[in-house]
């Protein structure tokens, strides 16, 4: 099984209602052999255009953020805890969240990221359950001989401008994480 079988699982999955409405899955695109894994929310309306993830307006956000830490797109790996948007960007469900999740896990699996980046306190709760961002945003945190690192869903910034130099700086502690081998 490779990532690129998963992906193609992704094109044609009917576990949930929304694959009713989806124009496009967005099952992530990067690198096989990433040391960081970014997992946002759902796509958006751009995403689901597309196909690809972090493409709309929270996407510049993201590449900002990446770039001023000299980090790469092409060698990380970028997904979303859900797969398909959610009709008028509503959160998922929980049973959206639960019905995609095999397939997330199954991507963490086959890369096997040094770090994985939660980025949001939906991304935060799939994996931290009821867990404020606020606790846990900005440090590593060890879990089952994997490393996490959460900090504020790039979309946040379009509501609150001073959260931007926050995922920056996260953007640079991510980045030692990951150099420090
Ligand atoms: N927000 C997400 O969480 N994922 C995307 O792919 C785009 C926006």
């Amino acid at each position: 099984m490779s990532l690129n079988e998963i992906s193609e699982e992704i094109k044609t999955c009917k576990l949930c209602p929304l694959h009713k409405s989806r124009k496009n899955t967005v099952p992530g695109e990067g690198s096989s052999k990433a040391k960081l894994m970014l997992i946002g929310e759902a796509p958006g309306v751009e995403e689901d255009e597309q196909g690809r993830p972090f493409v709309g307006r929270a996407g510049k956000i993201l590449d900002d953020a990446l770039k001023y830490a000299n980090l790469n797109r092409k060698d990380l790996f970028i997904t979303s805890v859900v797969k398909c948007r959610p009709p008028s960007n509503r959160i998922p469900t929980l049973q959206e969240i639960k019905t995609c999740n095999p397939y997330l896990k199954r991507q963490i699996d086959m890369i096997k990221p040094k770090v994985i980046c939660l980025l949001g306190n939906i991304a935060l709760q799939t994996f931290f359950k009821k867990v404020s961002i606020s606790k846990l945003r900005g440090k590593a945190i060890e879990r089952d001989d994997q490393t996490y690192f959460c900090t504020y869903h790039p979309a946040a910034v379009l509501y609150n401008a001073n959260l931007k130099s926050k995922i920056y700086e996260d953007m640079m502690r991510i980045r030692k994480l990951i150099k420090k081998s």
